[in-house]
């Protein structure tokens, strides 16, 4: 594994659709590493997808992510079914998975990058993770794993309730647990930290159902594969992200 860097990737292909190309493209990597992160909304998978992502050199696919971006689009630049999906997103539902399975159907070139992939918050339903497995198939490819990070509730409600988001690159921060060197600004790109709709408490207690009754399955699923490595994501972001490595490196 080499070592980590601070430069990210824009991630063009995958935020605005294959049209876009990223400014930076990911190395061809002799060894890519193409893994899942699972686990509960704010249990931290989004800080150790940027952490793994700048160890790996593969790129954060951050489902949410990608409806995010949409919403800084104007209503005729998206498509009905994207202005569907933010709002299932602001009510913290769960987007149907027709939408989610064409968004990622039209993103493939992501999924075979050399650089490999950290996906993050997809799949999250039985039938997305077969619709995955499916297309990694098809593509020759084959997942080296599935971290799913576990905590108590408490605890991801705290980090929920004091998470800040760059609107720029997407960068995630917390109030107190992992702050930005400058209240409000982004430390990577400069860009304005904003509080997300969903981390509103009614919003939260709806997704907390939705990971419950959808996703949660999953863990069976990739255990039946042999896929499911299970990682305490208690401590700091750093301690966690150590612990993350040295169970890949246990994998190589
Ligand atoms: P998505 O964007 O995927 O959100 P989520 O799964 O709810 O996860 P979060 O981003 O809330 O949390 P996280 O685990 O990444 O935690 P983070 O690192 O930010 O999805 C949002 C919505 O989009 C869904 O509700 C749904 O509507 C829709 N959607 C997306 N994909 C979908 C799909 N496949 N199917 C259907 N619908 C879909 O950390 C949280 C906070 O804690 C941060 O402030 C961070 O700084 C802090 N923190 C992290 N680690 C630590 C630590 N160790 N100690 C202290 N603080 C920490």
């Amino acid at each position: 594994m080499s070592e980590t860097t601070n430069l990210r990737p824009d991630r063009a292909a995958w935020l605005k659709g294959p049209a876009a190309s990223c400014s930076m493209k990911p190395e061809v990597l002799a060894r890519p590493w193409r893994l899942v992160l699972l686990g509960a909304p704010g249990v931290g998978k989004g800080t150790q997808a940027e952490l793994l992502g700048s160890r790996l050199k593969a790129c954060q696919l951050s489902t949410g992510d990608v409806f995010r971006a949409a919403k800084g689009l104007k209503e005729c630049e998206r498509s009905p079914a994207m202005t569907a999906a933010l709002g299932y997103m602001s009510r913290g539902e769960l987007v149907p998975d027709t939408t989610v399975l064409a968004m990622i159907q039209e993103r493939t070139s992501c999924l075979t990058c050399g650089g490999g992939f950290l996906l993050d918050g997809f799949p999250r339903t039985v039938t997305q993770a077969e619709a995955l497995q499916g297309i990694l198939k098809e593509k020759g490819i084959k997942l080296d794993g599935v971290l799913d990070y576990r905590l108590p509730l408490e605890e991801i409600v705290s980090r929920l309730s004091g998470r800040r988001t760059c609107a720029g690159c997407k960068a995630v921060y917390h109030v107190t647990g992992r702050p930005s060197k400058v209240a409000g600004v982004c430390d990577q790109c400069g860009g304005k930290l904003v509080q997300r709709e969903d981390d509103r408490a009614e919003a939260v207690r709806v997704r907390m159902a939705a990971y419950q009754q959808s996703t949660s399955p999953l863990t069976a699923f990739y255990e039946k594969l042999g896929l499911l490595i299970t990682i305490e994501a208690t401590g700091t972001p750093e301690e966690i992200f150590l612990r993350t490595v040295d169970v890949l490196q246990a994998r190589i």
